[in-house]
């Protein structure tokens, strides 16, 4: 921990000691060494059930033989090329598979790393079909820290403010909605005037500001608006996508072929892949003859990546994992839902994404190091940090699952 406290970024050392004076307690990470399904094993040996999957991405679980196959199979090829000019073989399978998977009968993909590429590329496709820069986005939401999807990330003020100056300054943020925000009410806060709106950017359910569903009906008025104003509905797809929620894409689960769609996250099987995916008729706007080959970047489209994210998805498809994910969600927020668990408000969830509602953020962050304590990894979420989050991989066993719910009721019961 010294070690770490004298090298990263004095921001996390900062937020591990707020959280210290805030709780009174330790607030030291564990050191992951190696991960297999649902486990992690940290430096001194420990073993935790990861309902995280490091962030969502472990969908299919650690290190996934197969994926860690197909990697290891690439690695002894070709671990890099020439991206956009002479690409790999590999790269130009993924595209074809993205393409395939896409809603749309003619599809083209971009692909990049981080998820914040991918909406990057989204927000700049928008543009380019549209000819307008304007951006409706929602409060809660959260695309990445990069500068164009922080711009459109109304997670959290505080993470804009500091560089408010260098962000695009044409976004209009809606209100979501939710318990106390009728579909109705969160339309009135649409922008007035569509003139220079090229997108509206949305989560299919708002991960990273509490597992915040929309009710049915609001991605459809969304799309509905679009048409009427000329701008492209964008699917931030990189949490809710690839059978997390019990679908491909949980926008087209609502009902709903948005015009572009974000992927990230669990793509990769753990290696960093993500896409932007678009309608050929959306995608022919980069390909005027006199555009010059304008986005791209040294890394997009790796080999190796590439590799992973074709095993990724192959598994999903064979193993029937977007079934399994409603299944196993399905019952998963059964056993929470079994007996009433003292302090928590209400579980929501769709597929392998679950939220508690907790009090205070100061109940969620200790009971997210108390169950650290007894072997769980889950994560604080929530625009007021009041949720715990729940993202287990789908393939969790029965066992895993249990032992978690009994923890968490010995942890809310203070035994
Ligand atoms: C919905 C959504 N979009 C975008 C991102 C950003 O992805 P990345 O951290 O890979 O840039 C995240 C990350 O949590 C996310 O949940």
């Amino acid at each position: 921990m010294e070690r770490l406290a004298a090298s990263e970024c004095p921001a996390l050392t900062t937020r591990r000691k707020r959280r210290e004076e805030q709780t009174g307690a330790s607030h030291d990470p564990i050191v992951w060494v190696e991960a297999e399904g649902a486990n992690v094993i940290d430096a001194d040996g420990n073993r935790y059930v990861d309902l995280t999957s490091g962030f969502g991405v472990a969908f299919v679980g650690h290190r996934h033989p197969e994926v860690v196959a197909a990697a290891k199979h690439q690695a002894d090829r070709l671990l890099h090329a020439l991206g956009d000019l002479h690409p790999s073989d590999v790269k130009i399978e993924l595209l074809e598979r993205l393409c395939a998977l896409a809603p749309w009968p003619q599809a083209r993909a971009m692909l990049s790393l981080s998820g914040a590429d991918a909406v990057t590329a989204a927000l700049k496709t928008a543009v380019m079909a549209t000819g307008k820069t304007g951006v409706v986005a929602f409060e809660g939401s959260y695309h990445g820290l990069t500068y164009g999807p922080l711009a459109v990330s109304g997670y959290a003020e505080r993470f804009r403010q500091p560089f408010q100056a260098q962000l695009q300054s044409d976004v209009h943020f809606a209100a979501w909605p939710g318990r106390d925000v009728s579909i109705d009410v969160t339309l009135q806060t649409l922008p007035q005037d569509w003139s220079h709106i090229g997108a509206v950017i949305i989560e299919p359910i708002q991960g990273r500001a509490g597992v915040r569903l929309p009710p049915p009906g609001f991605v459809e008025a969304l799309k509905a608006a679009c048409e009427k104003n000329g701008a492209l509905l964008i699917a931030d797809e990189i949490f809710t996508g690839l059978g997390r929620c019990g679908a491909w894409w949980r926008s087209v689960d609502e009902g709903v072929v948005p015009d572009v769609i974000c992927v990230g996250k669990a793509l990769g099987g753990g290696l960093p892949v993500s896409a932007c995916v678009a309608s050929e008729d959306v995608m022919r706007a980069w390909g005027t003859p006199d555009r010059e080959a304008i986005h791209t970047g040294t890394f997009y489209g790796d080999p190796l990546g590439s590799a992973a994210a074709l095993a990724t998805i192959a598994l999903i498809e064979r193993e029937q994992l977007v079934q399994r994910a409603i299944e196993r969600g399905d019952a998963f927020a059964d056993a929470l839902r079994a007996e009433p668990l003292r302090g928590v408000l209400e579980v929501r969830h769709a597929g392998m994404m679950l939220g508690l509602q907790l009090h205070s953020p100061m109940q969620a962050l200790s009971v997210a190091r108390a169950l650290l304590e007894r072997g769980y990894l889950v994560l604080p979420a929530g625009t007021k940090a009041d949720v715990l989050q729940l993202a287990p991989p789908v393939m969790m066993s029965d066992a895993q699952r249990d032992g978690f719910v009994s923890s968490l009721r010995d942890v809310l019961e203070g035994r």
